[in-house]
C-alpha cells in the first residue's frame, strides 16, 4: 500500500520511487482485470469525478473517463468550449462553482503551468494535472514507467534517449523526473531553442537538474546504445514564432527514422504519448512498426488511470 501520499496529484515530483512502483504494479494488476472480465468495480462508487478540460485531449480524458466508469464512479466531463468558460467565467470561479456542486475529484487540463495548483488551493475536491502548460502531466509519466518496464525489464541503469521539444513539453519534464527516480540515465537531443533556455545554469527553468540528463547535440548521438527512445510531439501551439527556420528541416535534421532507430540497441521500444505528427518527429514506418509500444501506453494509460484514481479517490465521499 503507498503510504505518505498528499491529497492531490499535481506532480511526479511528490511520489517517491516506492509510490512510483506500487502505482505501476496495481495497474497491472487493473489491466489483468480488465483484459479476462467485464470488470466493473464498485471501489468508487457514490464518488464524482468531474474532468475538466481547457485544452483538447483524446486519449487523457478518454482514459480517465473509462478508468472511473470502470470503478463505478459518476465520471461528467466539462469541456472548457461548452461551459460558461466560454462566457468569461474565471479558472477559479468555475473550479469553485463545480466544487459548490459537490464534486469529489476534479481531473484539470489546462494551458497555463500551475493552473492545477491553484485550483487545489481553492477546493475542497482532490485535483489531478492532466497536464499543465509546458509544466508537467503526471499519469502520462506513471503510464510510460510502466510501459518501458514492461518492454525492456530492469529501468535501473537503462539509457532512454528522449528527442524533441524538450522546452515546451510538460511530458519531457515529468518523465525526465519520473525515469531518474526510477534510476534511468537519460539522453537528450533538440536544436538549442527547444532546450530549455537556463539549461546551462545547474537547474534549468523547468526544474530538472543539469545533471539529471546529458544534452547532445544530435540525435544520432543520443540515441546511439540506447536502451529505448521516447519521441515528443512538437508543442507548436506554445512555441513563439522564430524558434524553428521550417518543419521540413526540423523533420530532417530532428525525426526519428529507421536509420537513426538503427543506432539504438537492437530491441530499443519508441515510446511517444501522442498525439503524433507523422513524418515529422517520427517516420510512419517507425510509429507502426514493430519496435513501437505507442498502443501498448495508451492502453496502460487507462489501466494507470484507474491505479491513479483508486488511490487518490477511495477514501473520499
Ligand atoms: C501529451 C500532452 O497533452 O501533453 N498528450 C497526451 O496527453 N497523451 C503530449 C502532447 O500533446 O504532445
Amino acid at each position: 500500500m503507498l503510504v505518505g501520499s498528499s491529497k492531490h496529484l499535481l506532480d511526479v515530483d511528490s511520489l517517491s520511487s516506492d509510490q512510483i512502483r506500487d502505482l505501476v504494479e496495481n495497474a497491472r494488476e487493473f489491466r489483468t482485470l480488465r483484459a479476462a472480465t467485464q470488470f466493473k468495480s464498485d471501489i468508487l462508487r457514490g464518488i464524482s469525478i468531474y474532468t475538466l478540460f481547457f485544452e483538447d485531449s483524446t486519449r487523457t480524458r478518454v482514459s480517465f473517463e473509462h478508468a472511473g466508469k470502470a470503478l463505478g464512479a459518476d465520471v461528467i466531463n466539462i469541456s472548457a468550449s461548452t461551459s460558461s468558460v466560454n462566457k468569461g467565467e474565471s479558472l477559479l470561479n468555475t473550479s469553485v462553482t463545480l466544487d459548490s456542486m459537490g464534486v469529489d475529484a476534479l481531473v484539470i487540463r489546462h494551458p497555463h503551468s500551475g493552473a492545477p495548483h491553484f485550483v487545489a488551493q481553492h477546493v475542497n475536491a482532490t485535483v489531478i494535472n492532466a497536464g499543465d502548460g509546458a509544466h508537467a502531466h503526471p499519469t502520462q509519466a506513471l503510464l510510460d514507467v510502466m510501459t518501458l518496464e514492461e518492454a525492456i525489464g530492469n529501468l535501473h541503469g537503462a539509457k532512454l534517449a528522449l528527442i524533441g521539444d524538450i522546452r515546451y513539453s510538460r511530458v519531457a519534464r515529468s518523465d525526465i523526473i519520473a525515469f531518474r527516480k526510477m534510476g534511468v540515465e537519460i539522453a537528450i537531443a533538440a536544436p538549442a531553442t527547444l532546450l530549455p533556455n537556463d539549461w546551462t545554469h545547474g537547474v534549468n527553468s523547468l526544474g530538472v537538474a543539469n545533471s539529471d540528463v546529458t544534452v547532445h547535440g544530435s540525435v544520432e548521438d543520443a540515441v546511439r546504445d540506447a536502451d529505448a527512445i521516447m519521441c515528443l510531439r512538437l508543442q507548436l501551439e506554445r512555441q513563439s514564432a522564430g524558434l524553428l527556420p521550417d518543419v521540413n528541416e526540423y523533420s530532417r535534421v530532428w525525426g526519428m527514422n529507421s536509420q537513426r532507430l538503427a543506432l539504438a540497441k537492437p530491441d530499443a521500444p519508441v515510446m511517444h504519448p501522442g498525439p503524433m505528427n507523422e513524418g515529422l518527429e517520427i517516420s510512419t514506418d517507425i510509429a507502426h512498426g514493430g519496435r513501437s509500444v505507442i498502443t501498448d501506453q495508451v492502453q496502460n494509460g487507462v489501466a494507470m488511470r484507474m491505479a491513479v484514481l483508486e488511490h487518490f479517490c477511495a477514501t473520499l465521499g
